[in-house]
């Protein structure tokens, strides 16, 4: 029996994702920092092919494993358990959630770089990272059909990028292989694919909270071809590392 997708982190990412997977017909094994008992009500709405364990128990379970957890989290990854597994991480660097990091802020590194080097026996590709929770829920579509989105991605493995772009395109996605993690860079924050070109304007008065997330839900997905995202991550200029959430009333 094939392995069930790992998802460590069930918050915005990890239960879309989880979703997602469900959707496409795959087994999964999901985690969070509270324990299985937290994910009881996920697990039941996930229905039969779900289920929920220990973040290390979800380590050693499953080949491939979702982190969607935030980027100041990473160092709790259990290394070991990890050891030859592919490892799909989703992380940005946002300074007001995950504190200053120092070799972030000076370009020296880039956010799935240093979770490559906590995971030193992993192969992890960054992906999942530029698209909004929102947009990659609404936005997932089967394969040939013509709203089907691009999604970039990097890692210093090509088979493992290969065998991450076969699990991406299950949930809905094309991928853009954008080189190394040292590149990855041109798909974090502030750059030009980064989340923004996958759906409408942000409206332009501050929302409460709830308004923002209800708008963020309904908005429509820019479907993102392969020719776009290419355009786009060619354009990138690097800049200050990190986002920013954007305000709400
Ligand atoms: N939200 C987005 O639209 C979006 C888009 C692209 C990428 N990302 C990135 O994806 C990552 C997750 O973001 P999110 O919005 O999904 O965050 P979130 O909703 O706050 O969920 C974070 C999840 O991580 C879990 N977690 C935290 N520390 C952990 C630890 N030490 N061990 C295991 N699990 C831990 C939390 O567990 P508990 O549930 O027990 O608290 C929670 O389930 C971030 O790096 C973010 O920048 C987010």
């Amino acid at each position: 029996m094939a392995a069930p997708l790992g998802i460590i982190g069930s918050g915005a990412i990890g239960s879309t994702l989880a979703r997602l997977a469900i959707a496409a017909g795959l087994d999964i094994v999901i985690s969070n920092s509270r324990g299985p008992e937290s994910l009881t009500g996920l697990v039941s709405e996930l229905g039969p092919r779900a289920r929920a364990a220990t973040v290390v128990d979800v380590a050693r379970e499953a080949d491939i494993v979702i982190t969607a957890i935030p980027l100041a989290a990473a160092t709790d990854l259990p290394a070991e358990a990890l050891a030859g597994k592919i490892v799909l991480d989703t992380t940005n660097y946002y300074p007001q959630r995950d504190g200053r990091i120092a070799a972030l802020d000076s370009n020296e590194s880039t956010a799935s770089e240093l979770v490559q080097a906590h995971l030193a026996d992993s192969h992890v590709v960054k992906v999942f990272n530029a698209i909004t929770f929102a947009s990659l829920g609404n936005g997932a579509r089967p394969v040939g059909d013509p709203e089907r989105s691009t999604l970039p991605i990097a890692g210093e493995d090509a088979e493992a990028k290969a065998r991450a772009a076969e699990v991406v395109s299950t949930l809905g996605y094309d991928t853009l292989d954008t080189g190394r993690l040292a590149d990855s860079w041109r798909f974090e924050p502030g750059t030009p694919i980064y989340c923004d070109p996958y759906m409408p304007a942000w409206p332009t008065e501050k929302l409460p909270f709830d308004e923002l997330l209800a708008w963020l839900l309904s908005a429509p997905v820019i479907t993102m071809s392969p020719e776009r995202a290419q355009e786009l991550i060619d354009s990138a200029v690097r800049g200050a590392a990190g986002g920013y959430f954007p305000e709400t009333a």
